[in-house]
């Protein structure tokens, strides 16, 4: 049995730390209440250090929204995965943002494969853009990023890892994918794709979320999906809707 997660992906908000402390004492009461569902919270790296303090003793894990690949060294402004640890849990590689801005493949590769060499869980965002998804061409495009951002991984390793399929079409534009397309994409050509890689225990084990506008009034379609392990959620993370959308996804588990 997998268990659900439901991930905040704050972005470029929210980095100042009496707004970010204050968001998250608003949903700390309700989401310590909930016991099915692992929560993670990716805030900018400028806050990281207040929020850990605050959620130390809470079921409320951090992520950071992206790393550096190299342990330490002249990369200005950069940030190392062994600086995270035991500050994060888990980590955001290969946005598509990131991508956007001319992440490649083998960045996000060195990124997943530094990530667990530092204890860090990576969240390995893999997506197909709107002209390639009206080609036919999203299950070759996600299978293939899917298996290069995870090359040199052993399935113990892959197991720790979180995939987010997050269609580029679907993000930030309040057009979500369907729960049943989504969830045909995850099982095919995500799952698919690490049992060709790693066996299909490992496949089974490793934890596969939806992103791309959801909200509260979404979740729970997506959680009822059998692929759908739960979501990474942008804009809906940055109010108390949070607490619902988590509590909704939360309920929709057995
Ligand atoms: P959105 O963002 O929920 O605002 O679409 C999701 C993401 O980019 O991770």
């Amino acid at each position: 049995m997998r268990r659900p997660l439901v991930v905040a992906n704050w972005k470029m908000n929210i980095g100042r730390a009496d707004e970010a402390l204050d968001l998250v004492r608003r949903l700390r009461p309700s989401l310590s209440r909930l016991d099915k569902t692992d929560i993670v919270v990716c805030p900018p790296f400028t806050v990281l250090v207040p929020l850990a303090e605050v959620l130390a003793s809470s079921p409320i894990a951090l992520g950071a929204q992206n790393v550096h690949a190299a342990a330490a060294g002249a990369h200005t402004g950069e940030v190392s995965p062994s600086m995270l640890t035991g500050l994060c849990e888990y980590a955001i590689v290969g946005h598509s943002e990131r991508r956007a801005a001319g992440e490649t493949d083998s960045d996000v590769n060195a990124k997943v494969l530094a990530c667990v060499e530092h204890s860090l869980r990576p969240i390995v965002c893999v997506g197909e853009n709107l002209a390639e998804q009206e080609a036919g061409d999203t299950d070759a495009i996600v299978a293939g990023q899917v298996a290069r951002a995870l090359e040199g991984l052993s399935p113990e390793q892959v197991e720790v890892c979180v995939v987010a399929y997050e269609p580029i079409w679907a993000i930030g534009s309040g057009r979500a994918a369907t729960p049943a397309a989504a969830n045909r994409t995850m099982g095919l050509a995500v799952r698919g794709s690490l049992a060709n890689q790693f066996g299909e225990s490992s496949a089974q084990a490793v934890r596969v979320l939806y992103g791309g506008s959801v909200t509260s009034s979404g979740i729970s379609g997506f959680m009822a999906m059998p692929e759908i392990d739960g979501a990474l959620v942008g804009g809906a993370s940055l109010t108390s809707e949070f607490a619902d959308l988590v509590r909704l996804a939360d309920d929709s588990t057995m």
